[in-house]
């Protein structure tokens, strides 16, 4: 039946609702020991809807569990995509004495007013929190940011700005970010706009992020911008793009390396098709020091109709983003975090496997591979030639992936690999990314949980997340090539979550 076939879609470690729709990541804080997860939710159907902010909490990222919803729609109109900080010097004067305000930003968006043809329906509210996260009450004069007349006004994402002891928000408006300051949460004053001449420009700026980020094995600080656009992503439809510069409390400014790129500008957090509107924790302290980043496991092409009917989305895996330096720029690298360790276990190790034409390995007899952590290196990179691992079940599903050395370009393939009808921009086309290290060694890392594959090439400079819908698990891990080639390293650690 169509609710057992959901349950087996549904993702062992990666978080879903219980039930309804899903979409972005909201508002995601960090305190006491615990991750806050918040999200677009349509509680009240599988497709989108009127927007609530459902919640979970986990002390792990891994391990989610789901909470009452905690903002619904009021008379502003419905909870749109925002996020939450912790007030600790309680600036905007919503905490009782006692424990930091917690305070969420979000948008409203006002449906009536949209159908009476006016423009300025989304507006930004905030919405606070005694006890730690659990229970919220809306601030009584919202909105606290109005309206200019602008359709697409949204997505506060607030930081505090140390250096001069204000709060920061970057707002999506339309083609560009603005940012805006306030001493207290309350009041906000417009700064600078960033982007309309840089980035792609395919759709509708959504869903920003700014944060400062150390460059790796540096005292160099840089200020990163992310934002999600759609439609307009590499592989087409929704994705999120980052831009790196600096930042001086009321301008962001494009590092020289990028600034003259125009629409060049080719910037991915992830190349897949399926990772959208992500952005990061706040509040995760000093000592962490994580840049901890969580995205939508989807894209508006095809969200609404992908074939499972009593829930609808996964989050991807959470992520920790690093900073380096290469060659004349900066890059964003990302790794799942390390908390996912304790729930693997080693299944297969071997130091070196020769592929021949197409070579098996790994079944279902060795381990659950729709559950996996597969991982490798292909030690010397042959020129041209194009290296091809596929999943596949006894329906003939096929999922493949792999890396074209004659176009430096890894590739997800999930034209065969189940329900792919359901829309027409789902398995049409090839995905492809680009390899930016110049490395002879690649080396693999690739996380399945029934629905999704996570693609982090070179230790994460390049990453593609897509999710499928097999007829039944994949069984079989195999290589293809039609020179032979050498993998070594080779592992696959069955991924467990112990909830039981
Ligand atoms: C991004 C987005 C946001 C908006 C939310 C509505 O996916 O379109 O811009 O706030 O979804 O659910």
């Amino acid at each position: 039946t169509v609710v057992q076939a959901d349950e087996d879609f549904r993702p062992d470690f990666h978080f879903t609702p219980k039930s309804g729709w899903m979409n972005d990541p909201n508002g995601m804080f960090y305190l006491d020991g615990t991750y806050h997860l918040f999200f677009q939710h349509n509680p009240d159907d599988n497709v989108w809807g009127p927007m609530h902010w459902g919640h979970a909490t986990s002390t792990d990222m891994i391990n989610w569990e789901e909470q009452p919803i905690a903002l619904e729609p009021d008379e502003h109109g419905t909870i749109f995509s925002g996020s939450a900080v912790v007030d600790h010097e309680n600036t905007s004067g919503l905490g009782d004495g006692e424990t930091p305000p917690v305070i969420a930003i979000f948008t409203y968006h006002d449906a009536d007013r949209e159908q009476e043809g006016e423009d300025d329906f989304q507006t930004q509210g905030i919405a606070y929190s005694l006890d730690a996260g659990k229970t919220w009450t809306k601030y009584e004069e919202n909105p606290v940011l109005d309206n200019p007349g602008i359709r697409d006004f949204r997505d506060p994402k607030v930081i505090w700005y140390e250096e001069e002891n204000k709060w920061i928000m970057s707002l999506a408006v339309q083609d560009h970010i603005s940012f805006y300051s306030s001493s207290n949460l309350l009041d906000w004053q417009h700064e600078s706009d960033f982007g309309q001449a840089l980035g792609g420009h395919g759709g509708v700026w959504e869903c920003p992020d700014l944060f400062p980020m150390q460059v790796e094995d540096t005292e160099e600080e840089k200020w990163v911008l992310l934002v999600s656009i759609n439609p307009g992503g590499p592989n087409g439809g929704s994705a999120t793009q980052y831009f790196v510069g600096d930042f001086d409390g009321s301008t962001f400014t494009p590092d020289e390396s990028i600034a003259d790129l125009g629409e060049e500008h080719d910037y991915w957090i992830d190349f897949g098709k399926d990772n959208y509107a992500g952005v990061t924790w706040s509040n995760i302290p000093e000592e962490d020091g994580r840049h901890l980043f969580i995205g939508w496991m989807s894209n508006w092409q095809y969200a609404n109709e992908v074939p499972t009917e009593t829930w609808r989305s996964a989050m991807t895996l959470p992520r920790d983003l690093n900073l380096t330096q290469q060659e004349n720029t900066y890059r964003i690298v990302s790794t799942p975090v390390r908390e996912l360790n304790e729930y693997s276990s080693e299944r297969i190790s071997e130091s070196s496997v020769e592929i021949e034409d197409s070579t098996s390995l790994a079944t279902s007899a060795d381990l659950d591979l729709s559950k996996a952590e597969i991982l490798f290196e292909i030690p010397q990179l042959q020129q041209n030639q194009q290296y091809t691992f596929s999943l596949s079940n006894d329906k003939g599903d096929v999922l493949k992936f792999g890396y074209d050395h004659g176009k430096e370009e890894f590739f997800i393939d999930r034209s065969n690999s189940g329900l792919v009808d359901f829309n027409d921009n789902f398995g049409d086309k090839i995905s492809s990314a680009p390899r930016l290290s110049e490395s002879k060694n690649l080396k693999v890392r690739a996380i399945t949980d029934n629905m999704s594959i996570e693609l982090f090439f070179d230790e994460g400079q390049t990453v593609m997340t897509e999710i499928f819908f097999p007829q039944q698990a994949f069984k079989n891990f195999s290589a293809e090539s039609d020179q032979s080639f050498k993998i070594s390293d080779f592992k696959i650690n069955q991924l467990k979550h112990n909830q039981e």
